[in-house]
């Protein structure tokens, strides 16, 4: 697939933000579902101002850091575990946002930030790998100012979690999968502490189908993941999607 089929297979309407970006580099550095895509789902309900102090929490190669920074103005502490905090910063060095984009290593158990210091935390991709305990939004806010917001996307399953899977979910069943969890689900656990008004809890629209075109686009240029291609083709949007989940602190 050429760099034109490529761009032209990952420009859709619904993001007219995302679709100014080189998708080769999306592509590149793909851990998941469509960063830039997912970013912008999120933020079409979790409004940001300029000048914002943002939390990107499990980042992963920074494309939403990045996208966050240059979209809406905002300065971004890209904080993860997994990726080299120097490798994002040469991403953020190329993207022209040094200064603003702000690359640590850091697990999110452990976060090595002031009380309060953030207007808001986003989270793509990654809340649900150390956020379904009961008391993690209460030590997670405790970096965010009253008012704040926390927001996130993640894989969800449309379902009470104690169900039992149909056999195209049982082959790829594991407990990464456990994590998957229903919208409702997040605002149940979120709206017990207190501490937040949940402001959106829901499945983004289109997202099993985006999510899908994107794995099927990856595939063509050898960066598919074919067990979770095959779950959403069977699955044809019944359970699978994204789960998105903003609150504000009270
Ligand atoms: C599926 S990747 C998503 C990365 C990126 N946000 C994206 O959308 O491409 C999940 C990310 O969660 C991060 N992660 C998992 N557990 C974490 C933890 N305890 N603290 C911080 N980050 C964590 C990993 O380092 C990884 O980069």
């Amino acid at each position: 697939m050429t760099g034109q089929l490529l761009r032209e297979a990952l420009t859709l309407d619904r993001y007219p933000r995302s679709n100014t970006y080189d998708q080769q580099w999306v592509v590149d550095h793909l851990m998941g579902p469509h960063a830039l895509w997912c970013s912008e789902s999120l933020l079409q309900v979790m409004p940001l101002r300029p000048g914002m102090r943002v939390l990107d929490l499990g980042c992963g190669t920074a494309l939403s850091s990045i996208f966050l920074a240059r979209e809406y103005d905002v300065d971004v502490w890209a904080a993860d575990l997994w990726v080299d905090p120097t490798e994002n910063l040469r991403r953020v060095d190329d993207a022209g946002l040094a200064g603003h984009v702000h690359p640590i290593q850091s697990d999110a158990r452990q976060l090595p930030f002031a009380r309060g210091f953030f207007d808001a935390v986003v989270s793509i991709g990654s809340y649900h790998y150390f956020g379904t305990g009961v008391d993690y939004l209460a030590y997670l806010s405790e970096f965010v100012r009253p008012g704040g917001a926390i927001g996130f996307i993640s894989p969800g399953i449309r379902t009470a979690p104690d169900f039992t899977p149909p056999p195209y979910l049982a082959n790829r069943w594991g407990p990464d999968l456990c994590t998957w969890l229903p919208p409702d689900w997040w605002r149940s656990l979120w709206e017990r502490t207190n501490l937040v008004t949940v402001d959106t809890a829901d499945f983004v629209p289109n997202g099993w189908a985006d999510w899908l075109h994107w794995l099927q686009t990856c595939a063509k240029v050898g960066r598919g993941y074919e067990p979770d291609e095959q779950m959403l083709q069977a699955d044809q949007g019944d359970l699978l999607g994204l789960t998105r989940v903003v609150a504000r602190l009270k």
